[in-house]
């Protein structure tokens, strides 16, 4: 299995029983596997286990409350949105009978139980629920870890044995080695059942930068963001992920190797070296078309009433990749377009010998530049064509790669 959780950002709820005095080592393992731990506690949690302990192992602020401090600034306000995002896998161990009928009923009125709720869609939740035996098997407790289970949520048997009260029966939590073991194994399992577990995938993103002098040069208004959306939900679902990215100011997403380029001509020469290795090329960056014939050495100066500016043609990269891929390969397009969208799609599509195309109009309030939320209309090369809902640009990744893996397995490749 390797060690699938290395890099991965983990979040670890933990909820008012006994077990919780564990959960300092549980944090100490998972460091060693080389994850990144941040620590939630309910208020029951604090009887049992001390912030300062799990801040001291985890190396990080612990987590409570949805509430800062009124003091508090810049995005702090809205952590409980953060941490859901940052998070690769949410464990909740223990977790009491209380808490797993919060989290079944939706309830959001602590840290824990909110971050359940913005936990980023596919990302797995591992519950270990540690009480009494009879607790354990009474009829609302069972009914929630059925709920949750249905919800996707891998909820694990506790073990049998001496229980807090003095009886004995099932209600123990497991030891943190197992509770390590059972994450590695739901880490792994969702990366291991995709299509594109293995695959090589090449993702551009963000603008080029094309130099008209020294100081100045011809861009876009593109973030990235769609770009390295792709790119680390693709790196969860095990692919061999390559982003080569425009200028931007974003995190490289965990598992992925990044290259930093400038100018088109600079990502041409950087993809073309993928082009014969790689399974899958995805063209997310907003590439310019054009770059100053001839750009002045250092900084112009402005002795003229006007200047000309000469233009030549970039590489077509994508177009590049979609002309010369060998059977088996694939070629995922965006088209960018401001007015007859679809047709403008369906005809890159097609000049380009893409795969499939992610068409998304430009108004930069809900979808295309910048902002955090996209509405993609994907068309494959079979003419089918799916409109999706306005989104946040993450989740529109998940959805392309859905729709992609979906291709792969009807076109059998
Ligand atoms: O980065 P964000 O702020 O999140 O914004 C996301 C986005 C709007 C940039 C993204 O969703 C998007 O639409 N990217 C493609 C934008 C674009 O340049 O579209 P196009 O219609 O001009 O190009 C068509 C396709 O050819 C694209 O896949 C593009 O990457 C590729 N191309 C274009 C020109 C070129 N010289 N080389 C290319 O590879």
């Amino acid at each position: 299995m390797g060690n699938v959780l290395r890099g991965k950002n983990i979040i670890i709820g933990i909820s008012g029983g006994i077990a919780a005095y564990k959960t300092p080592q549980l944090v100490r393992l998972l460091k060693k596997q080389g994850a990144q731990v941040r620590v939630v506690l309910t208020e029951g949690a604090t009887h049992f286990v001390s912030d300062l302990a799990l801040a001291t192992v985890s190396e990080e602020r612990v987590y409570r409350s949805i509430f800062p401090p009124a003091d508090t600034s810049g995005t702090d306000y809205t952590r409980h949105i953060s941490l859901g995002e940052w998070a690769d896998a949410f464990v909740i161990a223990p977790a009491t009978a209380n808490t797993l009928a919060r989290l079944s009923s939706g309830l959001c009125d602590d840290m824990l139980t909110a971050l359940f709720i913005t936990l980023r869609p596919g990302k797995p939740v591992v519950i270990f629920p540690a009480m009494d035996g009879q607790m354990f098997l009474s009829p609302s407790v069972q009914r929630n870890i059925r709920i949750l289970s249905s919800q996707g949520c891998r909820l694990i048997t506790p073990d049998s044995g001496e229980l807090a009260s003095g009886l004995s029966g099932v209600g123990r939590m497991p030891e943190p080695e197992s509770i390590v073991l059972s994450l590695e194994k739901a880490v792994h399992s969702i990366a291991n059942s995709s299509q594109l577990y293995g695959k090589s995938v090449v993702v551009t993103a963000g603008p080029t930068r094309e130099k008209i002098d020294g100081v100045r040069f011809i861009s876009n208004y593109s973030s990235g963001k769609m770009g390295f959306a792709i790119a680390r939900s693709a790196a969860e679902r095990g692919a061999l992920v390559t982003l080569i990215t425009g200028p931007v100011h974003l995190e490289t997403p965990s598992g992925v190797k990044r290259f930093d380029v400038e100018t088109a001509m600079e990502m041409h020469d950087v993809a073309e070296n993928f082009f014969k290795s790689c399974s899958i090329f995805i063209g997310a960056a907003a590439v310019s078309d054009y770059r100053p014939a001839e750009p002045f050495e250092g900084k112009m100066k402005k002795e003229h009433p006007e200047i000309e500016l000469t233009l030549i043609k970039n590489p077509d990269i994508l177009a590049e990749f979609g002309m010369q891929k060998a059977p088996g390969q694939l070629a995922v397009g965006f088209a960018l377009e401001t007015h007859a969208g679809l047709d403008n799609a369906r005809k890159k599509l097609n000049a380009k010998n893409l795969d499939l195309i992610a068409f998304n109009f430009f108004d930069r309030k809900t979808s295309g530049f910048e902002v955090d939320t996209n509405i993609l209309t994907l068309i494959d090369k079979e003419g089918v064509t799916t409109e999706l809902p306005q989104l946040t640009k993450d989740q529109a990744a998940e959805r392309l790669l859905d729709c992609l893996e979906q291709f792969c397995v009807t076109t059998q490749l």
